[in-house]
């Protein structure tokens, strides 16, 4: 029997021959009319499929998926998130601010990650009341005991440990071998977590780990589990009993389209969980960014110039690298496409935004279908680490952004303003 075909990974379609694209079922020449461009569009259907995903793949035990605030940190998005019982990770005491600000009552879903927290961050985090902070090294332990014994608030903590473990990705987003900034080194955690068992003002809650981001393969997420799992079961009959394992996030979508079965993709993911983690019975935290909001964000963009320099074609969007980095940083691909396709054949062009650095481009010698002046083009796959990378670089204002759920659309973020942009500079005569 022959499988059904896999669904589409994206809410991103035409619903019929010349028909523009679609979010759901909300065009996008309509909202690039309507909002202007550039425009961030995320299907809301989507991401919280996504969550669904997560949700039913560790239904049958006590799990809670904490999304990575970073990878798309808009105040709607985190509210429709925390609507359907997901937790949070955060990195800085500012995600902690909009946390709170979408899902007030969501602080004690909230895991604290990242390398540096400064004592107001931890100060911040302690009142809110966290579910737990993940540590990053014995510095860091110290000032959370330190600042817990300060507010006479006990602090639940894992240790963020660092399993050695290699998996495929670009490597300034591979984060689980020994030679890098994160975690702890797992063969010294032992001795870290007894070295405060003691500590009144300090609890081990959890262990966590991550191994980096954009990971294809599940086997490397089990692989690290089973090294966490060991860990705790040490750690265990040495009379230290942890509730969590934080497997981190990192699972990785297809940026090339195609057939991509994200049920499937979830379901190998959870099953190399499930087995690494053997007989552990706590809670499982995981931190899922870019599979949740990635496929289901595109930045629509309008071609301001078509031009030809030598041999090559430029198409000169209104987007530029400071709405969308991820080309210039990574040389990660983003599928291009038309809203509204015009017949003819297909052309070699390098698709580039108005900024001043030849780094500005999209895509190079992508064969794109006939485009002019003045149509619309749709970044796909941009919902993860779009907006949330982007920058006011050339003083160029940020997009709004849109958010389809089912046949309406709402504007989540307006576009910036000059005024937005010059209000925290002083003049240089008034002080
Ligand atoms: N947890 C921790 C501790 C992390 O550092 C990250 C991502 C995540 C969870 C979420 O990972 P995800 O599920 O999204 O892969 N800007 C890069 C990605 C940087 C990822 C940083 N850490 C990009 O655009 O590809």
């Amino acid at each position: 029997m022959t499988k059904p075909p896999a669904p589409s990974p994206r809410p991103f379609h035409y619903p019929a021959p010349g028909s523009p694209l679609h979010c759901g079922k909300v065009s996008l020449a309509t909202l690039a009319r309507r909002y202007q461009t550039p425009l961030y569009v995320y299907s809301a259907d989507q991401i919280a499929e996504r969550l669904a995903l997560f949700q039913h793949a560790f239904a049958s035990r006590d799990h809670l998926v904490c999304y990575a605030v970073k990878a798309n940190s808009a105040l709607a998005i985190l509210k429709l998130l925390a609507g359907r019982g997901a937790g949070f990770d955060i990195v800085s005491g500012g995600e902690l601010q909009r946390v709170l600000t979408a899902a007030p009552d969501a602080a004690g879903r909230v895991v604290f990650s990242g390398v540096g927290k400064t004592a107001p961050e931890i100060d911040f985090a302690l009142n809110a009341g966290i579910l737990q902070f993940n540590v990053e090294s014995e510095a860091e332990l110290a000032l959370l005991a330190a600042r817990a014994r300060k507010l006479q608030l006990p602090a639940r903590f894992a240790l963020r440990v660092n399993p050695d473990v290699f998996a495929d990705t670009h490597p300034y987003i591979s984060t689980g071998l020994r030679e890098h900034k994160f975690g702890i080194d797992i063969r010294r955690a032992r001795a870290l977590y007894k070295s405060v068992a003691r500590n009144r003002w300090l609890e081990a809650h959890g262990v966590s780990v991550h191994i980096g981001s954009q990971i294809r393969s599940a086997q490397p997420f089990g692989q690290a589990i089973e090294r966490v799992a060991k860990l705790v079961g040490q750690l265990r009959r040495e009379g230290i009993v942890l509730k969590a394992v934080d497997a981190g996030g990192g699972l990785g979508i297809d940026y090339h389209g195609g057939p991509f079965d994200a049920a499937a993709k979830v379901a190998e993911y959870a099953a190399a969980v499930e087995d690494g983690l053997a007989g552990f019975e706590g809670q499982l935290l995981i931190e899922p960014g870019r599979f949740l909001v990635a496929q289901a964000g595109a930045l629509v963009a309008r071609v301001l110039v078509v031009k030809r320099n030598g041999n090559k074609t430029f198409v000169i969007t209104d987007a530029a690298m400071n709405d969308l980095i991820r080309p210039a940083l990574y040389q990660a691909h983003h599928d291009i496409v038309p809203v509204s396709p015009r017949a003819g054949s297909a052309h070699a062009v390098d698709v580039v935004g108005p900024v001043c650095e030849s780094g500005d481009f999209f895509a190079r010698d992508r064969k794109l279908a006939p485009i002019k002046p003045g149509d619309l083009v749709a970044l796909l796959d941009a919902g993860a680490y779009g907006l949330a990378q982007s920058s006011n670089y050339n003083t160029r204002l940020r997009p709004a952004e849109v958010l389809v759920e089912g046949s309406k659309a709402r504007l989540i973020r307006r576009r910036e303003t000059i005024a937005d942009l010059l209000a925290p500079e002083l003049d240089l005569d008034a002080n």
